[in-house]
C-alpha cells in the first residue's frame, strides 16, 4: 500500500468495536483459563504471524505457568472458491512438538482455510495436544469447518483493524479493535 497520509490513516479508523479495556478484561480471563488447564503441563502457545503478535505479547503475560513461544508464517494457495488448498511453511517452529502441548494462538478466525491447514500439518508431527485460542472469530465467514477451543470475542462480518490486524499492514499498532471505514479510500479522492 501506498503511504498514508495521517487524515487518510484517521478517516480509516471508523469507530472503535472493542475497546482497550474490553480486550484487556477478556485476555486476563482466557489467561486465567489456561493457567487452570495446564498447570503442570509444558506448553508451547504459537503463533501464525503477523497479525498474532500482539494478542500473543498480551495473552503470554496474562499466564502464570511456565510455557515457551515459537512462531509460524504460513503462504496459502486456493483455486477459487474450492475450499481445499494448499499452504506453504515459509517460517517454521525449532521445536520438536511431540513433547508439547500445543496452543495455537490466532488474531482472527475468518473462512478458517489458513488455519485448518497449519492446525492439519501440526496434528501430523503428534503433539501431546494441541488446541486453538483466537481473540475474534467471524463465523459468518467460515469456508471450511473449524472450530477454536476458545474464542474471546464473536464479531459480525466485519473488516477489523487494529490489535495486530492490518489494512495494507498499516493500523496493526492500534490498541483496540476498530471497524475499518471502508469508504475513507474514496473519501480522499473527494
Ligand atoms: P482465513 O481464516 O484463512 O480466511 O484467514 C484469516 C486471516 O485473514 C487472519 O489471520 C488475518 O490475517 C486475515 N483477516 C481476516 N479477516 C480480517 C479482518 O477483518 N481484518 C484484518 N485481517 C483479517
Ligand atoms: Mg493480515
Amino acid at each position: 500500500m501506498d503511504f498514508m497520509t495521517q487524515q487518510e490513516y484517521n478517516a480509516g479508523i471508523r469507530r472503535v468495536l472493542i475497546s482497550e479495556e474490553e480486550l484487556q478484561e477478556a485476555i486476563r480471563k482466557a489467561g486465567a483459563a489456561i493457567d487452570k488447564e495446564y498447570a503442570g503441563k509444558p506448553v508451547l502457545f504459537v503463533s501464525i504471524l503477523k497479525g498474532a503478535f500482539v494478542f500473543l505479547a498480551d495473552l503470554m503475560r496474562a499466564v502464570s505457568i511456565p510455557c515457551e513461544v515459537g512462531f509460524m508464517q504460513a503462504q496459502s494457495y486456493f483455486d477459487g472458491t474450492e475450499s481445499k488448498g494448499e499452504v506453504e511453511i515459509t517460517l517454521d517452529l525449532q521445536q520438536d512438538i511431540r513433547k508439547y502441548h500445543v496452543i495455537i494462538v490466532e488474531d482472527i478466525i475468518d473462512t478458517g482455510r489458513t488455519l485448518s491447514l497449519v492446525a492439519a500439518k501440526l496434528r501430523e508431527r503428534d503433539p501431546l495436544s494441541l488446541k486453538i485460542v483466537t481473540l475474534l472469530d467471524k463465523p459468518e465467514r467460515r469456508v471450511v469447518p473449524l472450530d477454536a477451543d476458545y474464542s474471546l470475542f464473536t464479531i459480525p462480518d466485519y473488516f477489523v483493524i487494529g490489535y495486530g490486524l492490518d489494512l495494507g499492514e498499516y493500523y496493526r499498532n492500534l490498541p483496540y479493535i476498530a471497524e475499518y471505514n471502508i469508504f475513507s479510500d474514496n473519501e480522499k479522492d473527494a
